[in-house]
């Protein structure tokens, strides 16, 4: 194991912005206002891959409504901080849209791009109804104007990673949120 590259690699952690707890507590909350909001009603959560998984995975077990899965593919962040502007759609979801409620679950709403072109084509579909949650929410980045049913948390322009957010593709597994910095 080269211990040289490892330290390297968590000293691109600055601090941590959201521990592990925070994150519990407030996806907890969020389980429970749609448990409220759905009661009785065919949920399909929407997740966005890849970013979204872990919060996916968190949120759904809060859920005791009973909800169907569903994962979508959109790729808008290469191997920078920077977005490429570029959104592409490379994994669909199967179920028929117009028999749910859709929630949309997102890891981040950065520029706005990704949901902006998500929504406009799960909308296109017809569910019975739309919304859209987020994990976190950076609105001094945004550049395409887009509501945001419900954020767990408001950071500033940070890139952050963990938690299901990467950088390049590492970082994923930080069980917490964390400024990154190159
Ligand atoms: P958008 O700019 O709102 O389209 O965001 C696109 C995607 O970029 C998000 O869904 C994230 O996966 C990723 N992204 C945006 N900001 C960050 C960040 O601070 N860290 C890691 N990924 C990010
Ligand atoms: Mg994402």
């Amino acid at each position: 194991m080269d211990f040289c590259k490892i330290d390297k690699f968590q000293r691109k952690i600055k601090r941590i912005i959201i521990t592990k707890d925070e994150i519990k507590a407030a996806v907890k909350k969020a389980g429970e206002i749609i448990n409220s909001l759905y009661d009785g009603k065919p949920i399909l959560l929407i997740s966005i891959l890849k970013g979204s998984f872990i919060f996916l995975s968190d949120l759904c077990r809060e859920i005791t409504v009973p909800c169907e899965i569903g994962f979508i593919a959109a790729k808008s962040y290469y191997k920078d901080t920077q977005s490429s502007g570029i959104v592409n759609i490379t994994l669909d979801i199967q179920q028929d849209i117009s028999k749910y409620h859709v929630i949309i679950v997102e890891d981040i709403v950065d520029t706005g791009r990704t949901l902006n072109d998500v929504a406009k084509l799960i909308k296109s579909r017809n569910p019975i109804s739309f919304k859209v949650i987020t994990l976190l929410d950076k609105p001094d980045r945004r550049i395409v104007d887009f509501d945001v049913d419900y954020s767990l948390f408001t950071i500033p322009d940070v890139f952050v990673v963990g938690y299901g957010l990467d950088y390049g593709e590492y970082y994923r597994n930080l069980p917490y949120i964390a400024e990154f910095s190159e």
